[in-house]
């Protein structure tokens, strides 16, 4: 059987960044996802490139769609990224449940019909509680979880999802938890601001984040590949790994901006973010041979020179 990756959410941010990857490494991928807003597709893919894409409309929250296309299209291969962000999990949390929970156990689900036993999916730092919880430093990647918003919660319940179906099924998972991504596409999420920011910045208007503080700043496109590696990386277990990376402060990814685009108008609130500022990416490390980690200076670089390529549609 060829491989057939499924991408779920791949309409969004880090999703189009899979689907792209996928693309270009000439790997099969179907999206499924209850979008079809293609903007962020269309930023990073032609129309020729998309069509060698299998773009399928459906909503997580139906286990005979989600059942559907695994068996449709013979996947072998699992991303699975769909859910609802910290934001919209707040404004309904009985959808972010049914979503980011029922979701998952409908992609689990519906992977053990189709006899593919492993998966990769997307986890947070949102896992993890608020800085006075921790000692100074990168917080260890069995850190106790003990998230402070429902999206947290249900991202907690989803890696606990994983470790049944391990210890029940024997499917091995790769969860990974990415921190501040950035890049283009990233335009909905807390922490889509500083993406945001350089968009202004590209159209010439100003722009105040209104966080500060240090974080980890992950490119998307280094997300989506360490999501592609995740999916076919063999494991013996279910495991979450941070992402990681060398934090860095919302100013300096500010005076990065700069240093390419010196005009830039960028503010920086005084308020930090509620959560530690990094989260030790070892584990990471020591299970895959590859971590993808572009410079902060190279990334923000890369995605001005994106941005003004693609001009006032950004
Ligand atoms: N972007 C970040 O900084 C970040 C940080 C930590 C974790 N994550 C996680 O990574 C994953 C991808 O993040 P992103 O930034 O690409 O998200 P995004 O919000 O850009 O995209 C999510 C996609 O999921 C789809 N979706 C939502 N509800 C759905 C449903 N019921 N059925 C089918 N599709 C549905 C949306 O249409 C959207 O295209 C998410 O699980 C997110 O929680 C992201």
């Amino acid at each position: 059987m060829d491989d057939t990756y499924l991408v779920t959410g791949g309409m969004g941010c880090i999703g189009a960044w899979a689907l792209t990857n996928l693309r270009r490494s000439g790997k099969r991928a179907v999206n499924f996802d209850q979008s079809t807003d293609r903007h962020r597709i269309n930023w990073l893919m032609s129309a020729e490139e998309q069509a060698d894409i299998s773009f399928v409309q459906g909503d997580l929250r139906d286990r005979d769609a989600v059942k559907g296309v695994f068996a449709e299209h013979e996947i072998t291969h699992v991303i699975h990224l769909a859910a609802l962000q910290v934001p919209f999990c707040r404004a309904n949390p009985v959808l972010g449940a049914e979503v980011n929970v029922t979701g998952t156990v409908n992609v689990f689900e519906a992977a053990k019909a189709q006899g593919v036993n492993h998966i990769a999916f997307a986890s947070s730092i949102g896992v993890y509680g608020p800085p006075s919880e921790f000692p100074p430093g990168l917080i260890a990647n069995d850190a106790p979880q003990n998230p402070r918003t429902l999206y947290g919660a249900y991202k907690v319940c989803n890696e606990q999802t994983a470790q049944v179906y391990f210890h029940e099924d024997g499917m091995t998972s790769a969860c990974l938890r990415p921190y501040t991504v950035y890049g283009v596409g990233r335009d909905q999420g807390m922490t889509s601001e500083p993406t945001k920011a350089l968009a202004a910045a590209v159209k010439g208007q100003p722009y105040k984040i209104g966080f500060s503080g240090a974080m980890q700043f992950q490119l998307a496109a280094d997300v989506a590949r360490q999501f592609i590696l995740a999916a076919e990386q063999p494991l013996d277990g279910a495991y979450g790994f941070n992402l990681g990376g060398k934090p860095a402060t919302v100013s300096e990814f500010v005076g990065f901006a700069k240093d390419v685009l010196p005009e830039a108008e960028i503010d920086v609130a005084e308020q930090p973010l509620p959560f530690p500022e990094g989260f030790d990416d070892s584990a990471l490390r020591a299970s895959f041979g590859t971590v993808y980690e572009t410079s902060l200076a190279e990334g923000i670089a890369e995605t001005i020179a994106h941005m003004q390529r693609l001009g006032d549609g950004i």
